[in-house]
């Protein structure tokens, strides 16, 4: 077919199969969002384009080398969302909601945009899921989200292994750096290009390059410049975590790919995935609201790629089949057209024939959609009576009218159960 009545590189269309595992994913995160009482909150999708850049940081790759950024005709910077974090953060200061009471759980549902190279798994618009906690600087508030995702994990059938690190505080990050921006001159002809730009520009970037993974192995481990705060913040989240029996395994080369995280960091890998294995990500980003223009506050959260966890989930979030009732029209006449209603009124979901198909082609099309056949029209139709037929177990029966959607309900049930 010609390129360009094709969706654009990267892009996907979700056909309704697929949609209803979306659909059956998004009700499950909404459900494990309401048992910790997080609420919904939605933002457009795009922003000034400022809101990334200071936001999500000038260096990050998102920024440099992924956005979707235009001006608009009214000379306005805009950009298409790549991540959620900024933009709750932008609209958690913009709605003065830091003067609700503490601490304030929010989580998303949404499209996000960026240019990556498309792979399996790796899309340029992608929809996330994601956490966030504002208001609490507390160690309990980083074990909440890490409960609150291998809830959501286990849920949909995975057994979730959290990787934790901390990427320090500005009283030991510093010291960290200088350390680890050594220890790169010293193996500058092993590394990477990109690697040899970050290396000054973003040396804790480095850790987490692919192709440099020996280098990594070998650098300084931030742990031996955790200040006591740090340390003290970091062990407390392992110990309330292992506390509720979540496997979490410290990796030092952890450090996340955006600007604005402090403390904490996490990953869950699930290696059947691929190269891209990353079911979800965060940490703790205390400074991001001062970034966007308000006071810093506290704040911990992750989001997961829906596609990736769906990939992940397998059969574990199948597509719900919908127990259906087909109304086939015997003989001439409107009487399957006007029982489709009637059932549609009393919520039994319900096709009717649209092809003027023959009632042994309607039977047939009944076996491939529904689980109910009624039969409207012809003599019993006059005596206000039609028949019905379950195709799963060939139960027959003949009903009046006004039993019909009883009948049909209590059908449909017994077939679910
Ligand atoms: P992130 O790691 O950039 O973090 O993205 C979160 C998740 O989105 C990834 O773990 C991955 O599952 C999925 N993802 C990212 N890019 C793509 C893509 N191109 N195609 C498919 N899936 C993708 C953030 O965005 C932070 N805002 C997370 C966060 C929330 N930190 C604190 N709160």
């Amino acid at each position: 077919m010609d390129e360009k009545w094709q969706r654009p590189r990267g892009t996907q269309d979700i056909l309704p199969a697929d949609a209803a595992r979306v659909e059956r994913l998004r009700r499950l995160v909404s459900s494990v969002a309401a048992l910790y009482g997080y609420g919904a909150i939605e933002t457009p999708v795009f922003e000034q384009t400022a809101v990334f850049v200071d936001g999500v940081g000038d260096g990050t790759d998102i920024v440099q080398h992924e956005r979707y950024s235009f001006v608009d005709s009214g000379g306005v910077a805009l950009t298409l969302r790549p991540e959620g974090t900024a933009a709750v953060a932008r609209a958690y200061v913009e709605h003065g909601l830091s003067a609700w009471p503490k601490p304030v759980r929010l989580y998303y549902w949404a499209p996000m945009f960026r240019r990556e190279r498309p792979q399996k798994g790796r899309y340029r618009q992608h929809q996330q899921y994601g956490f966030e906690l504002y208001g609490s600087p507390e160690p309990s508030a980083d074990a909440e989200v890490l409960l609150v995702a291998r809830r959501l994990l286990e849920r949909v059938g995975l057994t979730p292994q959290v990787l934790v690190n901390s990427i320090g505080c500005d009283v030991c990050r510093p010291g960290y750096r200088a350390a680890l921006v050594s220890y790169f001159q010293e193996r500058w002809a092993d590394l990477c290009e990109d690697c040899r730009r970050r290396a000054t520009e973003n040396p804790l970037r480095v850790l987490d390059c692919k192709q440099d993974r020996d280098v990594a192995r070998g650098a300084p481990d931030i742990a031996d410049f955790w200040c006591a705060a740090c340390r003290a913040h970091q062990d407390a989240v392992m110990a309330l975590v292992a506390d509720q029996g979540l496997a979490v395994v410290r990796e030092p080369s952890l450090v996340r790919g955006l600007d604005y995280y402090y403390r904490t960091v996490f990953e869950v890998h699930d290696p059947s995935l691929g190269a891209q294995s990353t079911v979800l990500g965060g940490g703790r980003y205390d400074g991001l609201t001062a970034r966007v223009g308000g006071a810093p506050v506290p704040a911990v959260g992750f989001a997961g790629g829906v596609e990736r966890l769906l990939m992940a989930a397998g059969s574990a979030v199948a597509e719900d089949p919908v127990p259906r009732a087909y109304v086939a029209q015997v003989g001439p006449g409107r009487a399957a057209w006007r029982v489709g209603e009637m059932l549609r009124d009393a919520g039994i979901p319900t096709e009717v024939d649209l092809m003027a198909r023959s009632l042994k082609a309607q039977m047939k099309e009944a076996g491939r959609r529904a689980v109910v056949v009624v039969l409207a029209g012809g003599q019993e139709w006059e005596a206000g009576r039609v028949g019905l037929k379950r195709l799963t177990d060939g139960r027959e029966a003949e009903a009046p009218l006004v039993d019909l959607t009883e009948t049909v309900r209590a059908w449909l049930d017994e077939h679910e159960r």
